[in-house]
């Protein structure tokens, strides 16, 4: 059977499950927070006084953390992208009768997903820190750019990254929220903790659709992680630009702020994979084919090689400037 065949089989059968996981990992729309619940309630008479105050805990943070929060939004608002990707995947069937489970998770995660964007974006307008048109732009060009993550239309590879990506986002979500407090400004840090919390089920639930693959077709699915790992996880926005930019440009200055904040670090990268190679258990796999002892002796070397390229890693220390964010605060 093709390896196409072998992942469209292995899908059907644990499509079944798709209901519980959704039980287990996402909230009920009714119970959720909304963007509502962290801002300014504009029906209410103290809707400006609140706004004032959310200009005046904004004048704290500085250039860095601003260019961060932007990209952190921007990255969230590019959902389309992510969304029309998903439901591209083989055995994600939106077409075949409206109950596959497997499009059911992908329309509820999204929704989900949905609000994180929302959130950010109301939250940098009312801060009175960035250009918002310059920020407007920038996403119109994401969503439109699109994205290449190496992944193709299958399944096994989808929720590798998937697992990788929904982590690295609790983690940079929690360190900008921890920032945020340290500057004493409560809301927001509230606004990118609860943010992070939502990545951090997604997260669980993405490793449990691997693990349960992994029962399966562990062969496969263990060549699939190794696969991801040698191409590397590349990040959701790594088509940024500016107005006026060429694609992917801004993408670079970007990360090297976010590395420069410690709100994501290549040495987070490595902890992510160590995390994944335990939750699956990738040094325990026994009686697998040639190249998938070959995959999962990769996997079990790759953390420490990793961690020796991070700690070489420089990063210029230079500060860069984006139009999203004027230079009216502290650099
Ligand atoms: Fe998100
Ligand atoms: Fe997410």
């Amino acid at each position: 059977m093709s390896i196409k065949n072998v992942r469209l089989e292995v899908m059907q059968a644990i499509e079944p499950q798709v209901k519980g996981f959704m039980d287990e990992f996402l909230i009920p729309t009714e119970k959720i927070w909304q963007p509502t619940d962290f801002l300014p309630d504009s029906q209410s008479d103290n809707f400006f006084d609140e706004v004032e105050q959310i200009r005046e805990e904004a004048k704290e943070l500085g250039y860095d953390f601003w260019v961060t929060l932007v990209a952190d939004t921007i990255t969230e608002e590019a959902l389309p992208t992510y969304e029309s990707w998903l439901m591209d995947v083989e055995g994600i069937d939106q077409h075949n009768g409206k109950e596959n489970g497997w499009s059911k998770w992908v329309r509820a995660w999204t929704a989900e997903e949905n609000r994180h964007g929302d959130v950010l974006n109301k939250y940098l307008y009312l801060s009175g820190r960035v250009n918002m048109r310059e920020v407007e732009i920038t996403t119109q060009h994401l969503i439109s750019d699109g994205f290449d993550i190496g992944t193709d239309r299958d399944p096994y590879k989808n929720f590798v990254y998937t697992s990788f990506q929904e982590l690295a986002t609790n983690i940079s979500h929690k360190r900008v929220g921890k920032m945020a407090r340290q500057k004493s400004n409560g809301l927001l840090a509230k606004m990118c903790t609860i943010i992070a919390g939502d990545e951090m089920r997604h997260h669980l639930a993405y490793r449990e659709f691997v693990k349960t693959i992994m029962g399966q077709d562990p062969d496969g699915m263990v060549q699939a992680f190794a696969d991801m790992m040698k191409r590397k996880i590349v990040m959701p926005a790594h088509f940024l630009r500016e107005s006026g930019g060429s694609i992917g440009t801004a993408f670079e200055h970007f990360s090297n702020c976010a590395q420069k904040l410690g709100v994501y670090t290549a040495q987070d990268y490595v902890d992510i994979l160590k995390k994944l190679n335990s939750y699956w258990e990738i040094g325990n796999l026994r009686s697998l084919t040639e190249q998938g002892e070959k995959a999962r002796d990769y996997l079990m070397k790759l953390p420490e090689r990793l961690e020796r390229i991070a700690e070489r890693m420089k990063f210029p220390q230079t500060q860069q400037t984006f139009k999203w964010v004027e230079a009216n605060g502290s650099l």
